[in-house]
């Protein structure tokens, strides 16, 4: 379902796309994730292939299918191995755009057979994930545009500006869980992008292939408006 016929706006650039959630095991049988469809990442991958991009889109497990050949994908299963795709892609890239709902805590320790339910309770040590964000705002160098999202149902404003300062990402596109129209599992969403001036956009409540054009026309704003 897109154009054949593509702009050249952002033709040359290298573009890294994460979507999706990604899966911590416990054991062979289970594991820890959370309901991330990745439509937003995928939609977001076609909108900035479509502006001209080299879209690279590592994504985590999800039913979704990116129905353009020349996106490049990488599919991958947990937050290490998401961490790992993009920090090896990323000195080959120009814009990255984290939109994966990446689990925040794994088990200490993956059973290596399945845990059998026993007479007590049961409890799992769970350690913190790499943060892939965070990690590529370190890594950044003058000239790469880094795009985070933030997922917040309180204070939305102030914690995705400490999202935006503590990753040293250039653009947030804030989530906001407060619509019932917007969010997980469902196909409309509504945005706010601030960078570290403010906010820069505001969307209504659409679909998410709209608001992943959105995303991108703030994306070419920032790189070529301030130049
Ligand atoms: N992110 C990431 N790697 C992680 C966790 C988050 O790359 N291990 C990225 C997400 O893809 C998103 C941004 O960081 O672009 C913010 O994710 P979010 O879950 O809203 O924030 P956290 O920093 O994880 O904080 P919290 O969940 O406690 O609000
Ligand atoms: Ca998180």
């Amino acid at each position: 379902t897109y154009n054949v016929f593509r702009e050249k706006t952002l033709e040359g650039q290298n573009v890294l796309v994460t979507a999706g959630p990604t899966y911590e095991p416990i054991d062979p049988v289970r594991f820890i994730g959370n309901h991330s469809s990745g439509k937003m990442g995928f939609a977001l991958a076609r909108a900035l292939y479509q502006q001209g991009a080299a879209v690279h889109l590592v994504t985590g497990p999800t039913s979704q299918s990116v129905n353009c050949a020349h996106i490049k994908v990488t599919h991958v299963t947990t937050a290490k191995e998401m961490y790992e795709a993009c920090v090896k892609d990323f000195s080959n890239t120009n814009i990255a755009v984290l939109s994966a709902a990446v689990a925040d805590y794994r088990p200490a320790e993956v059973a290596t057979e399945k845990i059998k339910k026993t007479a007590g309770e049961l409890s799992l040590q769970l350690v913190k994930t790499d943060d892939v964000l965070k990690s590529l705002g370190s890594l950044k160098q003058p000239g790469q545009l880094l795009v985070g999202f933030a997922l917040e149902t309180e204070n939305e404003m102030e914690f995705a500006n400490q999202k935006l300062v503590a990753k040293n990402a250039d653009l947030i596109i804030l989530n906001s869980l407060r619509n019932k129209n917007a969010g997980f599992g469902i196909d409309t969403n509504q945005v706010t992008i601030l960078d570290k001036q403010g906010v820069v956009f505001e969307s209504d409540v659409k679909q998410k292939e709209e608001i992943a054009i959105d995303i991108v026309n703030t994306i070419i704003q920032k790189l070529y408006g301030e130049a």
